[in-house]
């Protein structure tokens, strides 16, 4: 726990500060209500994360697992979900889950396969889909903010 709020205390906001100000003219922030993910891409991201994610954070993406014997893990979805991470980018979500996640073989998925698992994620949490898939490039993801609500 106390590692990964370092992680995100110290590491990612230097990058996501740097990409903001890069991004500061030229584009507008977004926020997870936008329709920033495709259901094609969610439908991808399922597939991925029932084969890699699933067993320890549940089905139903709600933290309990599915295999007896892992411990129970974050929810990854819904409310508390969307709570804990109220105010952040999903280019923090990203970089915390490729570093660190599945938590048996980290980085052992691909960016592309990473970002369809974040859309899935958007998906199970009913948040509208749109017509343009989730970008796999640190600057789109950094301009998507996460809000609990509209
Ligand atoms: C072997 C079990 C396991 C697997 C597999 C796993 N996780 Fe996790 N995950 C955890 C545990 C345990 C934590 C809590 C870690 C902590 O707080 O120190 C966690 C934390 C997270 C968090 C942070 C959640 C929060 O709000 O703090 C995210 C996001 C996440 N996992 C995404 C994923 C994704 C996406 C996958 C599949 C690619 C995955 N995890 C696979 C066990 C697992």
């Amino acid at each position: 726990m106390i590692f990964r709020k370092i992680i995100l205390t110290l590491t990612i906001p230097w990058m996501t500060i740097a990409k903001s100000q890069d991004a500061s003219n030229s584009s507008t922030q977004l926020s997870i209500w936008d329709g920033v993910y495709t259901e094609v891409q969610a439908s991808r991201g399922e597939f991925i994360y029932e084969g890699a994610c699933g067993f320890c954070h549940g089905y139903r993406l709600d933290g309990a697992a599915d295999d007896p014997d892992m411990r129970s893990s974050p929810p990854l979805a819904r409310t508390k979900f969307l709570r804990d991470w109220e105010g952040r980018s999903l280019a923090v979500l990203f970089e915390l889950t490729k570093t660190t996640m599945p938590e048996d073989n980290p980085g052992s998925l691909t960016d592309q396969e990473f970002v369809d698992v974040i859309a899935y994620m958007l998906s199970v949490s009913n948040l509208p889909a749109g017509s343009i898939e989730l970008q796999v490039d640190l600057h789109s993801l950094s301009q998507v903010t996460i809000h609990q609500t509209k």
